[in-house]
């Protein structure tokens, strides 16, 4: 899987991923993803007059929590209907359209730079981290999250779906320099890209969601999943669904939630003084 990869691939697809589901993201897994803002923005030093940049906005759930603090926000995003949402739900933001690895900002912007489960979706994180140290001034600061490396996912009653239903996940483009996915692997990956200070750690919680909100993620196009549910025939995505809803009856509690295992890395680091 993922031999034949090629430059620019890893990034195609990731462009094709998101195309069209900010809607569908921001009405399923964003509520997932948005439970690290705090500790992100408190692993950042965000303040109130704090200089941010939020990339791989999304849905604009940390742009939203940086303003509350009082901070000065800059959001971006490479989706253009993750922009326009960004813009509704972050008001006092300034929100654009970018794609990593490249920033359209000058050097030295930023007081801090924050991606809320971003790095883990660009085909070179390292040059995306670089690219946030170059924006950010001497001094300043750098938090990313991504998701575990472990099997036991947030995603993995999907996958249980998928394999009662007997649906093949296709292979995705891999990483032409990959890195682990712990909270050593990330923590390598910020000082790699030269941040100093890199420390990392893991954030786990238990998610709670009902059955349905959680399955119109992939229903609707969401992410890998969202990609091999919504590639499916008809008859096929109904037989997927009916394994997931047994397998969801199985674990919902009595306030009709499900609990869905989150286990999340942080990791931030700070710029040195001088070049
Ligand atoms: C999992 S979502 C996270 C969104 C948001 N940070 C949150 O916490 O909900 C990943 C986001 O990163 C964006 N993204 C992926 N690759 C990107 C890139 N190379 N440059 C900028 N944004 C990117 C996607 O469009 C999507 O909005």
């Amino acid at each position: 899987m993922g031999e034949q990869t090629t430059a620019g691939e890893f990034d195609g697809h990731e462009r094709r991923m998101w195309a069209g589901a900010a809607d569908a993201y921001a009405g399923s897994f964003a509520a997932l993803c948005g439970a690290t803002a705090g500790a992100l923005l408190d692993a950042a030093e965000v303040r109130a007059g704090t200089r941010v940049l939020d990339v791989g906005t999304g849905p604009g759930t940390v742009a939203a929590a940086a303003l509350a603090l009082g901070a000065e926000v800059v959001a971006v995003d490479a989706e253009p209907g993750m922009v326009a949402l960004a813009a509704a739900n972050a008001p006092g933001a300034q929100v654009r359209h970018a794609v990593l690895p490249a920033l359209p900002f000058p050097d030295d912007a930023f007081d801090a730079a924050v991606a809320n489960f971003v790095v883990n979706h660009v085909e070179d994180p390292r040059a995306a981290l670089r690219e946030l140290r170059r924006v950010v001034r001497p001094g300043g600061r750098v938090a990313v999250t991504i998701w575990h490396g472990t099997e036991n996912s947030a995603m993995s009653l999907f996958g249980l779906a998928l394999d009662e239903a007997g649906v093949r996940r296709p292979a995705r483009p891999t990483l032409p320099v990959d890195f682990a996915r712990t909270a050593e692997g990330l923590r390598g990956l910020l000082e790699q890209a030269g941040w100093a200070e890199a420390v990392g750690r893991e954030l786990a919680w238990t998610h709670r969601e009902h059955p349905e909100v959680w399955w119109s993620g992939p229903a609707g196009g969401v992410a890998g999943i969202g990609m091999t549910v919504t590639g499916q025939p008809p008859a096929t995505v109904a037989r997927i669904k009916s394994a997931y809803d047994r397998l969801a009856a199985e674990r919902v509690a009595g306030d009709g939630l499900i609990d869905i295992p989150a286990l999340a890395l942080l990791a931030s680091g700070r710029r040195q003084e001088t070049r």
